[in-house]
């Protein structure tokens, strides 16, 4: 059994990016995190980042059919992502949105994202901690987490 954890642009230097605001964890250790909380399952991760949007809309559809599950951080694309949007809408699993600050205390252009009212379930504001959150809440969803 197969999760995505998508990851979009400027995610692939957390760690250095304004760890004020988003941490000092890396991305690999947000990967490994996830890989460990889905493990007992018996779970795989399949985790994509990109700073491109086409990778992440083909990322999306190649994992429409082979995932039971998704994590996406849309990153910047959450305010303009129309493609990698409409690919999550023709994604038939549940997902779960995560950011890693809470958007809603950020600037006016990060209040609304066009990603959200696609997904299942989301979680802002509480760091690279959400992303095991999301991982327990898709365990959960797909009742593998008893
Ligand atoms: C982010 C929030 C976005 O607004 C921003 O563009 C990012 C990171 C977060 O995880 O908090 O790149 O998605």
């Amino acid at each position: 059994t197969d999760i995505l954890l998508l990851n979009g642009p400027n995610l692939g230097i957390l760690g250095e990016r304004e760890p004020e605001i988003y941490g000092h964890d890396t991305l690999d250790d947000i990967v490994a995190m996830v890989r460990e909380e889905v493990a007992a399952a018996g779970w795989q991760v399949i985790a994509v980042q990109d700073e491109s949007e086409a990778e992440l809309v083909r990322a999306v559809h190649r994992a429409r059919h082979s995932t039971v599950g998704a994590i996406v951080n849309p990153a910047a694309l959450m305010m303009a992502g129309w493609s990698l949007r409409d690919a999550l809408a023709s994604y038939p699993p549940p997902w779960v949105e995560v950011h890693l600050s809470n958007i809603y205390a950020r600037e006016q252009f990060r209040h609304e994202s066009v990603t959200a009212p696609l997904a299942s379930g989301f979680i802002a504001g509480i760091g690279a901690y959400g992303y095991r959150l999301a991982a327990r809440t898709l365990l959960h969803l797909a009742g593998a987490d008893r």
